[in-house]
């Protein structure tokens, strides 16, 4: 399998980190550079930076750059200080989970350092870098285990996605996306329909975008479109991400992808979550106690600069909805594929 796909979201460059600001694409292709840990806050929160893989990587940068401005050669105080950092990256957005995990992770590497401050800051940019480089690789055993659980029939299939999973919302290569990669190279994809994914437009600004860039044919579609695509028989699999995924299987990801999943349900066509073992939160039983954030009204009264609706409305944006284990296929993840219900045995495989 090859992939000529050459998109980092985010890259350590000249001591600072690089990211494609994603609020700007498919328009403007624009690159931030961070050097503060509040300013990868504030990307992170502004969705420059996003994607639950992502998020994770720009938080493990974001926790060594406020290390590296913390001015003091003692221990303890060093320490205290990163608490305060890890707790600045932890209020920026609140579902998905790889966002916490890579803050602990990277807290666990200062703890564990019994060194000089100078030390545990060399051993925080050393696991930054490896929760970045294993996110790739991950993505990339991800694709090859999806592409191993397609149904079989037809040859070629015609996938649908929802929001943005791709290169852009992780290392690179993708997770739901990055099956639909490889099952591109691997001869098995005729085509992606990808949702637009309102309010956000992740699906519109940036799936038909990446596709575009590396030749994958593409069908743009409204959210509501989806249903009428199934019954049509037009669509063979959906494949989506997750940002949290609870023991049981529940499933957090991108607002709309719950109603795909029933709709799916209803005309017989798989399923498919494609995630990390990163993205599985094994302290919480079922979806019930995932948190979802709420963004901003504007997401939703206006598009542009143009104000869609009268005055003296109230409004809900939550920005992420749960599916139940029971209408998910299979879970795929870089350990390999698992009915939902089974999610525990990867445990034994991390
Ligand atoms: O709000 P976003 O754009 O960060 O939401 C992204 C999603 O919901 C993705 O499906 C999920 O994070 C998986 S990305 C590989």
């Amino acid at each position: 399998m090859t992939s000529s796909n050459q998109i980092y979201p985010v890259l350590w460059h000249h001591d600072k980190v690089s990211l494609i600001d994603q609020t700007r694409l498919p328009n403007e292709y624009e690159v931030v550079e961070i050097s503060r840990c509040e300013d990868m806050a504030q990307a992170i929160r502004t969705m420059i930076v996003r994607g639950a893989p992502a998020i994770g990587v720009a938080a493990a940068y974001g926790m060594y750059l406020g290390a590296r401005d913390i001015q003091t050669s003692d221990r303890d105080s060093f320490l205290k200080e990163l608490e305060s950092v890890a707790n600045l990256l932890r209020q920026t957005r609140p579902t998905a989970v790889n966002l916490f995990w890579a803050i602990s992770r990277m807290l666990k590497t200062a703890y564990e350092t019994i060194g000089t401050v100078e030390e545990i800051r060399a051993n925080l940019f050393k696991t930054a870098q490896e929760i970045h480089s294993e996110d790739l690789q991950t993505c990339k055993a991800i694709g090859a285990n999806g592409l191993a659980v397609l149904p079989s029939k037809p040859d070629k299939l015609t996938i649908l996605t929802h929001c943005n999973t791709g290169s852009l919302a992780t290392a690179g290569y993708g997770t739901a996306l990055g099956v639909i990669r490889s099952a591109w190279y691997g001869g098995r994809l005729a085509r992606v329909y990808a949702d637009e994914t309102r309010p956000r437009l992740q699906g519109a600004k940036l799936t038909a975008w990446e596709c575009v860039q590396e030749g994958i044919p593409v069908t743009l579609i409204t959210d509501s479109m989806a249903a009428h695509c199934m019954k049509q028989g037009l669509i063979d699999a959906a494949i989506v991400g997750a940002d949290r995924i609870a023991a049981n299987g529940d499933t957090a990801n991108k607002i709309g992808t719950y109603s795909l999943a029933v709709v799916a349900k209803m005309h017989n066509v798989p399923f498919f979550v494609a995630a990390p073992l990163s993205t599985i939160d094994f302290d919480l039983p079922n979806g019930d106690s995932i948190p979802i954030e709420e963004r901003h009204p504007s997401e939703i009264y206006r598009i542009g600069e143009t104000t869609i609706c009268p005055g003296g409305v109230e409004f809900y944006n939550p920005a992420f909805d749960v599916t139940n284990a029971e209408l998910i296929t299979a879970i795929i993840t870089e350990k390999g594929a698992v009915k939902p219900g089974e999610l525990s045995s990867l445990l034994a495989r991390r």
